[in-house]
């Protein structure tokens, strides 16, 4: 009956039976026709690639391995799927797009690259759907954004190169061009460097299996040789073989090395590069002492070895600074160079690490804390702390790249979280990372030319294991790459969740551990759907202000109905600053006395982000609005 009553509204709208037919692919293509014949691949199908010779054996390798073995080129092919490179492609300016025709004699995919070939190839293997028959399309396809990725923490725990090769896999099935490793971080040291050995016979170890148990357990390191010894490194091999790897499916890989914060396993292994020289280990390496300049290079030097990325990711973010007040050769730094703070002084060491960045050839991109105290002149912002920092730096003409906390963290909860493994906060369903657009138009050209793309980034503080890795990132990394690739006007969540599915139950026919989407519990009932109470839509008076960074619906906020959903940036939850013993009244006017059987109130604490209960709450009431008495304390 729905399909009689779909078939009657398209004739009436004088719809084209041929767009009946659509295809199934994921990211979306950028524009599509579909005719009625099909291809049929037999075993005598030849696969014909005209391409650079570099490309063409990755393409051919990648065709072999992953789709399936086609016939040597030859006269008697009765169809022949053919990869050719083009010097231009009407319509398409991206190096990365491509056009692919198939009729039923030849699946054709032209482009000016081998990046375009080789996702001319993955849609074709999409239409082929794990079968013989390719539907007769037209496609002329290229991304949105230049930069897609994906960034995975190896630091908090440990993944190694199988785990790596096993996401790279299906990211390239998805046309997702960037794996970022976060590297190195207080919880360890995850790269060989040959020059500084201590940094994975010691740093990269600790006594405790967990990130939580470590962090509890005061934070310590271990020998490699320690019997309880839990860890591990990518050796320079490894990390080569994964950069070989990726790239063979057209993904650039970008090392992270944190500076000047999170740097406790650098400093624990060389105390002298701390302001204090403690030997556990400080947040921020001195940026006074040369040495610690002198280290920072040559590390890098070893990493750019090894990762022919033109990005280099230096972190940059949430330095403590503390020290560096207090330190002499911070102060000394400071005077010579005439820095007024330690904002400036964070600077100066990003724009020094710039300078050597670029002086080989490279280019540096960080967390969106570089900005502080001025943003050294080619610098890429990553925009984590929301958008504005992306923003802000897309205004004055730096390249950005979009990773906001509550769109794009994939370490947050993907479910009611009693229905999930611990995360660290959050609620981030896969229909909110979809709702995302990174370069909305109301920013204006002069800002979105700037924004060059999206990522994902998953930490693991909270993640321990490599399976529950995979859970968190699929099927939430299918909404980035969509994101990254389709054209915003293209995009819709009824298109896009019967695909990501598909996607999903491919992944894991293939293995891959990823959360049922078919199982999801969804928000929290009571904040999408209004309650009927006594105080609804009464006046609320607050004595002091709430916070700005949490207005959620404002004066009406108590009083609408609706309760805070799982998660405390989700625009529902009213934030107060903590401002020593200062209370917070609400004063609600119900306008007439009235008989009062239940007050109710929801609260959120979530210690990691800094999220507190109020020591108390306290509920009094009064006849006139002057004189109130106190029925609870709770
Ligand atoms: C970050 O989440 N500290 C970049
Ligand atoms: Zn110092």
């Amino acid at each position: 009956m729905k399909i009689l009553t779909l078939a009657a509204l398209a004739v009436l709208l004088g719809m084209p039976a041929a767009n009946a037919r659509t295809v199934d692919v994921t990211p979306l293509p950028a524009q599509v026709t579909v005719a009625d014949g099909n291809m049929i691949i037999t075993s005598a199908t030849s696969l014909v690639i005209d391409a650079p010779a570099e490309d063409a054996a990755r393409l051919r390798d990648y065709a072999d391995t992953e789709w399936r073995r086609f016939a040597p080129a030859g006269k008697k092919s009765p169809t022949a799927i053919e990869l050719k490179t083009v010097k231009r492609l009407d319509g398409v300016d991206s190096p990365e797009g491509y056009r692919l025709t198939v009729t039923p004699r030849a699946a054709t995919v032209e482009a000016t690259t081998g990046a375009g070939l080789f996702y001319g190839l993955q849609t074709l293997i999409q239409l082929a759907d794990s079968g013989d028959t390719i539907p007769e399309v037209a496609i002329t396809d290229s991304p949105r954004f230049g930069y897609r990725g994906m960034m995975l923490d190896i630091s908090r725990h440990y993944r190694d190169k199988d785990f790596i090769l096993k996401q790279i896999d299906a990211l390239a099935r998805l046309k997702i061009n960037r794996l970022h490793l976060h590297l190195t971080d207080a919880a360890g040291w995850r790269i060989e460097i040959k020059r500084y050995p201590r940094l994975t016979e010691y740093a990269a170890w600790r006594p405790e299996l967990t990130w939580k148990e470590w962090t509890d357990g005061g934070a310590r390191y271990a020998e490699a040789s320690d019997f309880n010894a839990h860890g591990g490194f990518l050796t320079q091999d490894d990390a080569r073989e994964i950069v070989r790897y990726a790239a063979d499916r057209y993904i650039t890989v970008i090392p992270e090395i944190e500076m000047p914060s999170h740097s406790e396993e650098l400093t624990a292994t060389f105390p002298e590069i701390s302001c204090t020289h403690n030997p556990k280990g400080e947040p921020d390496v001195c940026v006074g002492n040369e040495q610690t300049f002198e280290i920072l290079q040559n590390i890098l030097d070893e990493v750019m070895e090894i990762f022919p990325s033109e990005y280099i990711h230096i972190g940059g973010d949430e330095a403590s600074k503390k020290a560096w007040k207090e330190c002499d050769l911070c102060s000394k730094r400071m005077t010579e160079e005439g820095l007024k703070d330690v904002d400036q002084l964070q600077s100066y060491l990003i724009h020094r690490i710039e300078q050597y960045l670029n002086s080989k050839g490279r280019s540096l991109i960080g967390w969106d804390e570089i900005m502080e105290g001025g943003l050294a002149p080619n610098a890429t912002v990553m925009s984590w702390r929301g958008t504005e920092g992306g923003i802000k730096a897309a205004r004055s003409g730096h390249q950005a790249v979009m990773s906001p906390g509550g769109y794009c963290y994939l370490d947050s909860y993907q479910d009611a979280p009693a229905t999930q493994p611990v995360a660290i906060s959050g609620y981030l369903p896969l229909e909110r990372v979809y709702s995302y657009d990174p370069a909305p138009d109301s920013l204006g050209t002069d800002v979105t030319r700037w924004i060059t793309g999206i990522q994902g980034n998953l930490w693991t503080e909270y993640v321990p294991t490599a399976q529950h890795a995979e859970y968190m990132l699929w099927p939430r990394m299918i909404a980035i790459a969509e994101i990254g690739w389709t054209p915003q006007a293209l995009r819709s969540w009824d298109s896009f969740r019967p695909r990501a599915l598909k996607v999903a139950d491919n992944m894991r026919s293939h293995g891959y551990t990823v959360f049922d989407l078919r199982g999801e519990a969804g928000n929290r009932r009571q904040s999408t759907r209004p309650a009927e109470h006594l105080a609804r839509g009464k006046k609320v008076t607050y004595n002091v202000p709430w916070w700005s960074n949490y207005n959620a619906a404002r004066e009406a906020t108590l009083t609408d109905g609706l309760r805070g959903g799982w998660s405390y940036g989700d625009g529902r939850w009213q934030g107060f600053l903590h401002r020593g013993d200062q209370r917070v009244d609400v004063t609600i006017d119900l306008e007439k006395v009235t008989d009062i059987t239940y007050v109710g109130a929801d609260f959120m604490q979530i210690t990691g982000p800094g999220v507190w209960f109020p020591s108390k709450v306290e509920i009094s009431v009064s006849d006139d609005g002057k004189n109130f008495t106190t029925i609870t304390t709770i």
